[in-house]
């Protein structure tokens, strides 16, 4: 399938390279790009736009085949650049804005949602949502569903926090500021935007000597493969990720056969219960 004038490689893009989340996907992806006989040429753009249109631009000068991104929350004009010089670009685990692309998300609205009863099911009424300050829509649908479970339940009530990153430090920072709430008024339950954050607070909470879940439940996001070997493990709203990496790359490689329409699948996720959430509060 090889394209007059480009290189034998494909571009993909992530929002964090230390996040295991997109190794995961970028595993997918390697998978089928390889078998295809192409290279992958891997980037990061650390959710920061102006690093994201540099790489783009690289990109375009490689001469790769496609780009499959990741993107910032806006979805710059790097991007329209790139399509406009016929590169065939794929979004990955990001919803596309209208119909003229292919783009492989998950419904992360029904993760928080799932999230969000689960917890209220285990006797939690004042929940923490943490990630808050993320622009990203995927991590915005997330709080939504959450948002819309807590809005329904009559005695649920909901603290979002935003700590300045979604990193384990962010999530450490969270936890401290969950315990700086008066014990009466604190929130008894997080669900984190992600795992990262997720094992922060847990490392924080039991650093603090916070029994968890007895005191404080903890449910992450992605069920990264750290989410079932934490020291107490992590319930987590899974999602397929090395999946997601393959289905990407396979749309893309599909972009340059005649007769291809544009596809956005949409994964389910699924709520994996463990050890950090299952016990009611004392
Ligand atoms: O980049 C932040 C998060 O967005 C990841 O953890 C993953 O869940 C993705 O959807």
């Amino acid at each position: 399938q090889l394209r007059a004038g480009s290189s034998r490689t494909v571009g993909l893009v992530v929002l964090d390279i230390a996040n295991p989340f997109f190794t995961d996907v970028a595993r997918g992806v390697e998978d089928v790009v390889n078998a295809a006989g192409l290279a992958l040429i891997l980037c990061n753009s650390d959710d920061r736009p102006e690093k994201e249109s540099a790489y783009l631009a690289v990109l375009a000068e490689q001469r790769v085949q496609g780009v499959l991104i990741t993107p910032t929350a806006e979805l710059g004009p790097g991007l329209d650049a790139l399509r406009a010089r016929g590169v065939p670009v794929v979004l990955v685990d990001r919803r596309a804005p209208d119909a003229d692309q292919c783009a492989v998300a998950t419904d992360d609205v029904l993760g928080g949602r799932v999230a969000a009863e689960h917890l209220l099911a285990e006797g939690h009424r004042r929940l923490a949502f943490v990630g808050g300050v993320s622009g990203l829509p995927q991590i915005q649908e997330r709080r939504a569903g959450v948002e819309a479970v807590v809005r329904a339940a009559p005695d649920a009530e909901l603290t979002v926090l935003s700590p300045a990153e979604l990193t384990v430090a962010g999530g450490r920072e969270a936890a401290a500021q969950v315990l700086g709430v008066p014990a009466a008024r604190r929130p008894t339950a997080a669900i984190c935007a992600n795992d990262l954050i997720a094992l922060g607070v847990l490392q924080e909470m039991v650093r603090c000597g916070v029994r968890v879940p007895g005191e404080f439940a903890i449910v992450g996001y992605d069920d990264i493969d750290f989410a079932a070997a934490a020291a107490v493990p992590l319930t987590s709203v899974r999602k397929p990720r090395q999946e997601i990496g393959r289905r990407a790359a396979e749309l893309l490689l599909d972009e340059s056969r005649a007769g291809h329409h544009h596809q956005q699948p949409l994964f389910e996720p699924v709520l994996v219960v463990r050890e950090s959430s299952r016990t009611s509060r004392p």
